[in-house]
């Protein structure tokens, strides 16, 4: 394949691209995308995010490569955060132009126009694979950092490695003989596909250490809310953190700073997702609907550890689904920005034998009347047409009565019928009974 070499210093006409918001970037930045590219595009809040992750003195001297840049946005923001050239390789010529626009797009946003790292820029149109020719094309000898972020089919249901393109194991056969070593070694973070499963990490465990055997690594879950992971990476050796197998990042949705949760064990060690144990519900215990993708983190037992104290028994009721539940003593207290790692907490005050249904709703509000509820919020499934009427109706009738704390209903697993009432602490401004 013949690699044209493309110098974001150099760029003088656009060509044509319109320029996109990316609505986690600042006000002026944009970016512009070549075919079908924008919604591959790694958004700038996250780029940006990663790239202050990473500690300069743990990285090899050397280019920040991305042997699959697409539209260049976690290129471009790793080389302005690291004040490092930066390599991109794209197949798509449309592609790569974008990536060039965009490095100039971010170096004149940033004022840095004039620095090495992005005089020294080069975007080359090829195989990302090709690493001998990527490296002689663009005047580099060794790398710095490797980023991979590769395409991944669309409607898989297998989510092999292999269906990445290019794939992880192709694109470290290539590269590592040209990677440059630091106090960890090489330093590269891979992005995977969020829905791998534990077996599909380990395979991916087992190309590491073909390659860098004994490497420091770095397991990364990122999610926007929802319950979903939206991102699963590997960070290793320079990329790595020391001593943090697993990290957890939310991303809030106004593009602030993320919260970030690390600890847990190896992934080789296990997946480390808790075991559901079929026990009694205790009334006055507490209960949590905790956050899903934090949960496939594995590090949803250490999260509640560390607010409710190493030594509290947890009894998992679910632990797949949309609201896995947690039971536990004493309350989860929370500070504003980790609200979101839970759906929902409270103290258990009833068990009820009845499903909700038009029927029983009345019954509902009696039951949450006598435990002071303002709210009770519907945490089951139920069918689609059903939960928005049912939650109306409670909602309708609690607000006319005087109560005083925010509550929920959840299954209890023992069945469809038997659910649970939860409430909430009463506010500051009103004393508990
Ligand atoms: C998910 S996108 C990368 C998006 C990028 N992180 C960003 O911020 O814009 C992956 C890109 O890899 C490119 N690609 C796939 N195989 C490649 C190969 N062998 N060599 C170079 N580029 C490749 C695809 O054309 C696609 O644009």
């Amino acid at each position: 394949m013949v690699h044209e070499v493309l110098i974001p210093a150099d760029l003088l006409v656009h060509e044509g691209m319109v320029p996109v918001r990316d609505p986690t970037a600042p006000e002026g930045l944009e970016f512009v995308h070549g075919d079908a590219a924008k919604p591959l595009a790694t958004p700038w809040q996250v780029a940006l995010e990663r790239a202050l992750l990473m500690d300069g003195d743990r990285l090899p001297v050397g280019p920040v490569l991305d042997p699959a840049c697409g539209s260049g946005v976690q290129l471009a923001a790793l080389a302005v955060a690291l004040g490092r050239p930066a390599l991109g390789v794209e197949m798509d010529r449309s592609r790569a132009l974008a990536s060039a626009h965009n490095l100039a797009r971010v170096a004149a946003w940033y004022g840095e126009e004039d620095e090495a790292w992005f005089r020294e820029s080069r975007i080359v149109v090829g195989d990302g694979t090709e690493a001998a020719v990527v490296l002689a094309a663009s005047g580099h000898t060794s790398v710095g950092v490797l980023q991979l972020d590769p395409a991944r089919p669309r409607n898989s249901r297998t989510h092999d490695l292999e269906e990445m393109a290019p794939s992880p194991k192709a694109i470290m056969a290539a590269w590592v003989p040209h990677l440059a070593h630091g106090p960890e070694g090489p330093a590269l973070l891979l992005d995977l596909s969020p829905r791998l499963v534990h077996e599909q990490r380990l395979g991916m465990e087992a190309i590491v250490d073909a390659h860098l055997p004994g490497c420091p690594r770095t397991w990364v879950w990122g999610s926007r809310g929802g319950g979903r992971v939206d991102r699963l990476s590997l960070w290793l050796g320079g990329c790595a953190t020391a001593n943090v197998a697993r990290r957890f990042l939310r991303y809030p949705p106004d593009g602030g700073v993320p919260l970030l949760f690390e600890g847990g064990r190896a992934v080789s060690l296990g997946e480390d997702l808790p075991e559901a144990t079929r026990r009694p519900p205790v009334r006055g215990e507490h209960v949590t609907l905790i956050d899903a993708a934090l949960l496939s983190s594995g590090l949803a037992e250490s999260w509640l550890r560390h607010h409710l104290g190493a030594e509290v028994d947890l009894h998992w009721g679910a632990v797949d689904g949309r609201r896995p539940r947690v039971h536990h003593e004493g309350p989860l207290a929370l500070s504003e920005d980790e609200v979101g790692l839970v759906q929902a907490t409270g103290r258990l005050v009833a068990v009820v034998q009845k499903a909700p249904s038009e029927a029983t709703v009345d019954d509902l509000v009696a039951l949450a009347l006598e435990h002071d509820v303002a709210r009770l919020t519907l945490r089951c499934s139920l069918p689609d047409d059903l939960q928005p009427r049912l939650q109306g109706s409670l909602d309708r009738q609690l607000q006319r009565r005087h109560g005083r704390r925010q509550a929920f209903l959840c299954e209890a697993g023992l069945g469809p019928d038997v659910h649970l009432l939860c409430v909430g602490p009463v506010p500051r401004d009103g004393a508990d009974s």
